[in-house]
This record gives structure tokens, sequence and C-alpha cells, in this order.
């Protein structure tokens, strides 16, 4: 199974490692060989730079060299921002090509419009990594909690603000170098703008209402306060008055629908989601059937979100596979033998 590669960045470099690492494994889970073959790159300068680095993939500088080869099922666009990624999946989706992206801000604006271009040409798009990095939460949401009903969703779901309100609060960092150490660390987006203000948690918790809520909410009618204005004094009153500052996302059902926002927050250090530190992301939920229950993994970082990012490309391989059941019996039952053992 041959895999186009669009953008090689902090997530975009670390999938071909993961890949190599996991190679047994998933030729054994899916009898099949996962390899990356062409790799989209900016300009021929960073082209002939990463071929002389070593790395042996054929770095293109064009989407048409992807979308006119045959033999690339899967693209995955780890490029981030709207455009040319919202073009370039739209081009590869027509083509019959299925996509895995963890862009968040593409699927949070135009996610319904590229989910009908999937529909319509039968094949993939998978965006797990879009919210949360590691953690498989929309996974779960969309089967584990397909029986539950969810009444309220409170999120840690911006690494980047985490980390920098753990750093502050129990190291006493100042803004400017927690941020630094967050981008540094590559948790942080190019521009880390939407990381501080909210507008990245804005994202996935509009992502987050589709899945736990079945509600479509636009990024705009979500309201939303940032970290920049959280001052010194309100760390040292905070950890006076046994709290902690989270950048919290929350959606509740209202009883005209829900109501969903993100904004900088005192949590009682009691909380679950107070001990919730550095990069790490959490989601909990309040549902009528599971109670309460909290998900917790790493939000952001190369190879958390490279780990989600391959997980989707298996599950379109085991897709693809399905649908080919019934060419013949040992191909039927090999693959019946991979989905029992992979239940
Ligand atoms: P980076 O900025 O590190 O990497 C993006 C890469 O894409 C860069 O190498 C950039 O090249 C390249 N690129 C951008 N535009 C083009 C273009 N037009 N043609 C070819 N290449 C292009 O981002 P990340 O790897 O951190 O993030 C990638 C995606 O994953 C984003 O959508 C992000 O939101 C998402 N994400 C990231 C996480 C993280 O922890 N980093 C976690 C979860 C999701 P150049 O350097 O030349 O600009
Ligand atoms: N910049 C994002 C964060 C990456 O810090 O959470 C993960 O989506």
């Amino acid at each position: 199974m041959k895999i186009a590669l669009l953008g090689f960045g902090t997530v975009g470099s670390g999938l071909p490692a993961l890949i190599a690492d996991n190679q047994e494994k998933l030729a054994a889970l899916l009898d099949e060989t996962i390899s990356i073959s062409k790799v989209l790159v900016r300009s021929e300068e960073k082209a002939a730079q990463l071929r002389q680095a070593g790395h042996p993939w054929d770095f293109v500088t064009s989407i048409e060299a992807i979308l006119n080869d045959d033999t690339i099922s899967i693209v995955v666009e780890l490029m981030g921002r709207i455009e040319p990624a919202k073009t370039y999946i739209s081009q590869a989706l027509a083509a019959g090509k299925s996509v895995v992206t963890a862009n968040k801000d593409l699927l949070a604006l135009h996610g319904a419009e590229l989910q009908k271009l999937a529909q319509k040409n039968k094949v993939a798009l998978y965006y797990e990594a879009a919210v949360a990095g590691g953690i498989p939460i929309l996974r779960t949401l969309a089967n584990s909690f397909a029986s539950d009903k969810v009444t309220r969703l409170l999120g840690i779901i911006n690494g980047t603000s985490n980390f920098m309100l753990t750093k502050m609060m129990e190291e006493g960092w100042t803004y400017k170098k927690a941020l630094e150490t967050a981008q540094l660390l590559g948790y942080a987006e190019s521009d880390p703008t939407n990381d501080v203000e909210g507008i990245d948690a804005v994202y996935k918790l509009a992502l987050l209402s589709e899945f736990a809520f079945g509600m479509t909410i636009s990024p705009s009618q979500i309201k939303h306060q940032g970290i920049p204005t959280i001052q010194q004094a309100d760390v040292e009153i905070a950890n006076q008055l046994g709290y902690v500052i989270k950048l919290v996302g929350e959606i509740v059902e209202v009883s005209s629908g829900i109501f969903a926002e993100v904004s900088p927050t005192f949590l009682p250090a009691s909380h679950p989601l107070a001990s919730v530190k550095g990069v790490m992301n959490a989601v909990y939920l309040d549902s009528i059937g599971m109670g309460a229950s909290m998900f917790y993994g790493a939000g952001a970082g190369q190879n958390p979100t490279a780990t989600s990012v391959l997980a989707d490309i298996v599950r379109i391989v085991k897709r693809f596979k399905e649908q080919t059941l019934g060419k013949s019996f040992n191909e039927y039952k090999r693959a019946t033998r991979l989905a029992e053992s992979s239940e």
C-alpha cells in the first residue's frame, strides 16, 4: 500500500520512522506492506537538501506528481493551514485516494464539504490526530459512546497552552520562556497565535461537538478567551487558594441545544482535569450511561501525533481489504482472521 506525504515538518518527518519501527507488526496485522513513496515539499531546494541528507523517498514539489500516480492509494496531509491543504485534499479525494490529516483548522471550517466529497468518491477521510494528538477520542466517541448520551464535555485540548500554564504555575516560568520552549519541543503550531488565544481549542471543540453530541457548530459560534492575559498575580492567587488555571473547552447540553466555550478556568485542585499537566490532554465526559469518564494522553508532539496518523492509515488499509473480500476463498479466510485478531 503506497502512501504520499504532504509536508515534512514535525509530524510528517516522524511518520516514516514510525512505519519502519512497526513494519513487522503491521505486515502481520494487515498482510500488506505500508510504504511511503512520494513526499511533497515546498521547493526544489528543500527536496535537494532532503535527498542529500540520505532520505530515500521521491521528493516532489507538485501535487500533480501524486495525483497522477495510480500506485498511491492514501494521501497524508501534514502541512497545516487552510490553503493549499484544502485544494490538495479535495483533489486527492476526487482522484479516488483516501486521505488522512491532522489539520483541525481545515476540518473545523470545511470538514462537512470534504466529507461529502469523500463519500461521493467512496474513499475515506480520517482525522483522529486533529483532536487531542495521541488520544483516540474521536474513534472512542463514535464507537464506544454510540449506545450512550453525552450531556457535558470538558477538555484540556491544547498541549501548548497546558504545557505553558503548568510551567508558569509550578516552576514560575515566564510566559515568554514557556512559549519558546513549547515551540522548541514541536508542540506549538508554526504560528502559535491559535494555541495561546484558544482558537486551536475552538477548532477541536467544534470537531468534538459532532462526535460527542452529533451537532455541527461553526468555530465562529464558540466564545473563546486565551491565556496571554494571565498574570503572575493570577497564578499566585490560584496557588494560594488551592486552584489550578487551565485552558478548558466546554460543551454542555442546554434546553435549546448545546453551549460551547473555551476559556482559562480556575479548577479546584481535586478536579480530575487539574492533574493533567504539561503537554498532556484530557477529555472529561458526563454521560447518561457511563456517568463520568476521562480520556487522557499526549496532546501534541511528533511521536504521539504520528502514531495517531498511522492508526488512521491502518484503518483505511483494513477497510480497503474488507471491500476486496470475496475475490478468492483464501483471501476471504485471511481477511476474516485479520478482522478477528484486530477485535
Ligand atoms: P510543521 O510546521 O512542523 O510542518 C509543516 C510542514 O509542511 C513544513 O515542513 C512545511 O514546509 C510544509 N508545508 C507547508 N506548506 C507547504 C506547501 N504548500 N507545500 C509543501 N510543503 C508545505 O507542522 P506540524 O508537523 O507540527 O503540523 C502538521 C499538521 O499537524 C498541522 O495541521 C498541525 O495542526 C497538526 N498537528 C500537529 C501536532 C504537533 O504536535 N505538532 C499535533 C496534532 C496536530 P516549510 O518548512 O518549507 O514551510
Ligand atoms: N499545537 C497543538 C497543541 C498541536 O499544542 O495542542 C496539537 O493539535
